[in-house]
Parts: structure tokens; sequence; C-alpha cells
């Protein structure tokens, strides 16, 4: 495990679990809903790349709003700390508790509540998972406007907590558009109900934006969301991803059945466009004729053409098996910079020349985006690598008037970076927000703003 927690201390003003509070969590949840199995909470504790480890006594399951509600209630009123969790495949240690905090797990609270084919609007519980919406929708004929590798575990409260940017961002926008309400249980058990349907209504401050992105400080995503389907129309690029050798090789050597669709020739880069018509034969058309005078001008030197949804999705299989692969590489250090296009691989090269042979540096993202991941694999996690590359890659970025997170978040790796991306003016406005809505820091402390300003 890293050693970032090592680096936070507890807030002793929090209260530590007692029995009275196991037996109230049983009263309002019913045995089922309240967890202390050993098993259970270990994966609970673990974050996706088993980097960042509490040690949580207690999970929750609540099934309703009502039930988030009176979690956050009592845990306000006993300082009890939460930690909201939907999918836990968050990449900044966001998602597990530091220490003994509570887990809020959303996983129960999973159902389609409407969707209305003439708007496209989707109503959802918080703890649907993300690849549930998307066939849900496809079967509809609609599409859903988010989409990432981490599909098949994350839940729409997460991809909304983090503000999750994925591959199809370029086409449908960020989800502060695609949202368009939600309902969040304040740290103090309030409902605020923020689901109003109108497209256009200046009524004040819109505050449901505040709560995209908030990476769970602020409040639960609970009951409903709306969210915009597009229609599958038009023949417009819906992706355009990068991944350089690197990466290729790193998803070749470690996840099996992998094919690379190209002759082994050796290429820096790669990029995988897809489009979205509802035309296909004309989309096909359209696609080809780009392939061939991209080739006749020699922007790239090859390329190759899905025929069919099986290869379509064995060339997305790359792509999105990269974070798995460096998985199973080792130790990895996770950057996920927005970057101006023309400097973001400069980044990968001086990272490189900087680690020679101590590391292996990849790069890959969404460049359509501007957003570069850039990932240094290592046997293991070892604190001598860890001050090559920081504060370096931030004083990088910064000093290209980048952002330290483009769409995971600050969680805790990155709450006490935020100022090389956010002034300070700034900073202090969160944190008089933050303070606002949880007076005593109860929901996911350590996380998002910076220690000396969070407790
Ligand atoms: P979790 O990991 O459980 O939580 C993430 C944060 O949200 C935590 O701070 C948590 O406290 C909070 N949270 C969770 N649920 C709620 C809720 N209901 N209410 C309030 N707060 C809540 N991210 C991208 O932006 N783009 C990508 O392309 C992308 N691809 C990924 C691919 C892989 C293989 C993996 C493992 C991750 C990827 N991610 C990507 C990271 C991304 O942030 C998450 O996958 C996803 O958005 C998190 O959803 P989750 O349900 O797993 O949330
Ligand atoms: C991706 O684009 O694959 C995700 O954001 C995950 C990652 O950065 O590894
Ligand atoms: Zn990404």
């Amino acid at each position: 495990f890293g050693s970032l927690a090592a680096k936070v201390q507890r807030n002793p003003s929090f209260s530590t679990l007692n029995s009275d509070d196991i037996s109230y969590f049983k009263e309002i949840l019913g045995e089922k809903g309240v967890i202390e199995d050993e098993e259970w909470l270990a994966t609970a504790n673990t974050d996706w790349m088993h980097k960042y480890k509490g040690s949580s006594k207690l999970l929750l399951q609540p099934r309703s709003t009502e039930e988030v509600s009176q979690i956050l209630k009592y845990c306000n009123s006993r300082c009890l700390a939460v930690v909201p969790q939907g999918g836990n495949t968050g990449l900044v240690g966001g998602s597990v508790p530091v220490f003994d905090e509570v887990i809020v797990n959303m996983s129960l609270m999973n159902n389609i509540i409407s969707f209305d084919k003439v708007s496209g609007i989707l109503v959802c519980e918080g703890g649907c998972i993300l690849e549930n919406l998307i066939t849900f929708l496809d079967n509809q004929g609609f599409i859903m406007p988010l989409d990432l590798g981490a599909k098949g575990s994350c839940q729409i409260g997460g991809n909304v907590s983090t503000n999750a940017g994925g591959l199809r961002l370029v086409r449908y926008g960020s989800l502060h558009g695609n949202v368009l309400g939600l309902e969040v249980v304040l740290a103090d058990g309030n409902v605020i109900d923020m689901l109003g349907t109108l497209r256009k209504d200046n009524t004040g401050y819109d505050l449901k934006h505040l709560f995209i992105g908030s990476e769970g400080s602020l409040g639960i995503v609970s009951k409903k969301l709306l969210m915009e389907a597009k229609r599958k129309l038009g023949e417009i690029l819906s992706a355009f991803e990068f991944l350089d050798s690197k990466s290729l090789d790193l998803v070749l050597n470690h996840l099996d059945g992998v094919r690379n669709p190209l002759p082994p020739t050796l290429h820096k880069f790669y990029i995988l466009i897809e489009t979205t018509g509802s035309d296909e034969p004309y989309d096909r058309q359209k696609l080809e004729g780009f392939l061939l005078h991209a080739m006749e001008a020699g922007l790239i030197s090859d390329g190759a053409l899905a025929q069919d949804i099986n290869q379509a999705s064995s060339f997305w299989r790359i792509r999105e098996g990269i974070p798995e692969a460096l998985m199973k590489a080792g130790a990895v250090y996770k950057y996920d910079l927005s970057l101006p296009v023309e400097k973001m691989y400069d980044l990968v090269e001086e990272m490189r020349t900087r680690l020679s042979d101590s590391a292996n540096v990849v790069g890959y993202g969404h460049l359509g985006d501007g957003n570069l991941h850039l990932n240094i694999s290592t046997a293991q996690y070892d604190d001598g690598i860890l001050t090559q590359i920081e504060p370096f890659v931030y004083e990088w970025t910064s000093k290209h008037r980048g952002s330290i997170s483009a769409e995971h978040g600050l969680g805790l790796m990155k709450a006490n970076e935020i100022f090389y991306s956010k002034p300070t003016a700034t900073v202090s406005l969160m944190a008089s927000i933050k303070k606002m809505l949880d007076p005593k820091g109860i929901l996911n402390p350590y996380k998002v703003l910076p220690h000396s300003l969070s407790s």
C-alpha cells in the first residue's frame, strides 16, 4: 500500500463506533443492511488499485433516500465520519476510508425510476451500475452520454460525484451538461431536491453543479438523478482516444486474448476513433474516406476499420484494458492531467528521461479532451521513485497552465496539491462552502480540500 494515508492524522473530534451505534443502524436498516463481516470490509476498505487501505469496521447499505438521510442525521449528531462509496473504482483514494469512517455503500439503490422517450430523460437511483444504464438505453434506441472502462462496476452516483469524463465526452460533453437534476442528502441528513426537469431555469444559483464532481464531500447523491440520453443521430465523432506503443505493449503482454489489429510494425502512437450515426453504410463510407485521406496526407501510417461490432469491441478492449494491464504489471503511479494538446506528450518524454530505466512510463488518454493519463509502472511502490515524480509532475502541469486532475478528482491523493491548479482565494471559498454544508466535516474527511483547511 502507498504511504499517503500515513501522512494524515485522524481528526480527534470524530467519535468511534460503539455498540449503541450498531444497534441503531440495525433498527433503521435491518440486520441485512449493517455489514460487519471482515472479508466484505477488507474489500470495501481497499481501493481498486490496492494502493489505499482504511480500517472501517462498518459498512451500511441503505435502500432508500430516507435511510441515507437517517444514517447521516445520526452520524452527524454523533460526529461519526462517513465515506460514501459507489462501485469503488475511483483512482485517487477517494472512495475508501482513511481511518475508521463508516462506509455508506449505495449498491442497493439501483432502481431505474423512469425513462421518457420524448425528452430522453432518465431518472434513476444513485447506485445504478453504469453498464446497466447503457444497456437499458441501448434497448430503447438511445445512447447513454457516458461510457468508461469501469462501466461494469462503477455507479452513476459515483460518476456524478467524480464528474467522470470517460470515453465519449468529446461528443456528448461533461456531466455538468448531461445531468439535468439531482437529489442529494446533506451531511445533517437533510434531503435536497434539485430534480427540476426544466431545460431553462435562471432562478438563482444552480446548486446541483456544486455536487457534480464534489467527490462525496458535500452530500450523497441518492434517490434519483436526471440524465439526458442522446438520440443516435448524425455521423459525428464520438470518441478520439490515444495510446502510445508502451501502453499497447502492456495490454498485449498482460491481458488474455487481446490482439493488435495492425501488422506488428512499431508505431509510436495509436488513435482509436469512433463515430456514432444513424446510417451505418454512410457512416462507414465517411470513416473509410477519412482513413484514406489521413494516410495519403501522411498523417497516419496505417489503420484498421472494425468490420463488425465484435471487432469494434476488441479495439475498445485494447484502450479500455490499459488500466487493468497496468495493475497486473505491478505498482502504478497515476496522473490524470489536462494539458495543451501540443505539450501533452512532452511530459511523458521528460518523465522517461528523468526516471531512465527505473520505471515504465506510459501515456494514453482522451486526446479529444486534452486529457493525458501519465502512468508510471514499477514492480512495487517505492517512496524514492515517488520523490522523483512529485512535485515535478505537478509543477510541470502548473507551469503549462494545465489541471492536475482532468477527470479523476483529487481524493486523498491530491487533496494537498489543489493549489497547483486553483488560486488560494478559490480554495478558501471551497472550504467555506464545505463548512456551511457540513459544519462538522463528517462527509468524506481528508479528501478533496487541503488538510490544513479541512478540519
Ligand atoms: P467510487 O469509486 O465508489 O467513489 C468515487 C468518489 O465518489 C468517492 O469520493 C466517493 O466518496 C464518491 N461517491 C461514490 N458514490 C457516491 C454517491 N452516491 N454520492 C456521493 N458521493 C459518492 N474516470 C473518468 O473520469 N474517466 C474514465 O475514462 C475512467 N475510466 C476508468 C477505468 C477504469 C478501469 C477504472 C478502474 C476507473 C476509471 N475511472 C475513470 C475512474 C472513475 O472516477 C470511476 O470509475 C467512476 O466514476 C467512479 O464511480 P464509482 O461508483 O466506482 O465511485
Ligand atoms: C481511462 O481513461 O482509462 C481511465 O481514466 C482510467 C485510467 O486513467 O487509468
Ligand atoms: Zn480517463
